[in-house]
């Protein structure tokens, strides 16, 4: 499974990236501009600068909503890096682009997926990952996780070689509960991540170790 950290903030990436299990970065405008990033060329320095720090791919999400918007500014997100990845939203215009890029051998991630049928389309247009956001989901008493599996399903039964990206992840137990389901990727906070390294009986059992050691070695 790979481990995407889905935030702007450079200090959060370079502290996931320093642990050594960061596959890669999502942003979208909403974490920009939390980051008070804005601007065009502010944007395309910010992904600049995010693409030195990690070594993975780096979703940058496309702003326009038509299919001419998409490709002039996809591709001119592409041409910043090889690490980074057009994001585009479940519309028409996005599927649209999504065919082009992928037919071009530009890679996409499928954005703001909250149904089978929207991730079976954007297998079909050949994305390299598809988002489905599980937190958003769960916020409206819908089982996030219900979605990845039936995707899951949906992939496997065709082959398709589409990524579930398991996005709008909020803790730790949706990271375990997506690798337990077989979601290829998942994004979350550095807190969900560190999350993982979490168990009191770690914390007992590493102090008496050192306890005991010391009395040994007074
Ligand atoms: C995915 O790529 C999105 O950036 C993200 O996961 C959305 O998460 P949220 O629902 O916590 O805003």
């Amino acid at each position: 499974m790979k481990f995407f950290i889905d935030t702007a903030n450079l200090d959060q990436i370079r502290e996931a990236q320093a642990l050594g299990v960061l596959d890669g970065v999502t942003t979208n405008p909403s974490l920009m501009a939390k980051e008070g990033i804005t601007g065009a060329e502010n944007i395309i320095n910010h992904y600049k600068t995010i693409c030195e720090i990690v070594d993975g791919d780096v979703s940058a999400e496309v702003i326009s909503v038509d299919y001419e918007g998409m490709i002039r500014e996809g591709e001119e997100l592409a041409a910043l890096n090889p690490q980074i990845v057009v994001k585009l939203p479940m519309t028409k215009e996005g599927v649209k682009a999504c065919k082009y890029f992928s037919s071009k051998g530009i890679k996409t991630n499928v954005t703001l997926v909250f149904s089978a049928g929207q991730a079976l389309l954007a297998a079909k247009a050949g994305a390299t990952y598809v988002s489905p956001f599980i937190g958003r989901l769960d916020d409206i008493s819908t089982d996030g996780l219900i979605l990845i599996q039936e995707i899951r399903q949906i992939y496997d039964n065709y082959g398709f070689h589409t990524e579930i990206l398991a996005a709008s992840v909020r803790h730790t137990m949706h990271i375990v509960n997506c690798a337990k389901i077989g979601a290829d990727v998942m994004t979350g906070p550095l807190s969900a991540i560190e999350g993982l390294l979490k168990h009191p009986l770690t914390d007992n059992g590493l102090a008496q170790f050192l306890a005991d050691y010391a009395k040994g070695n007074k």
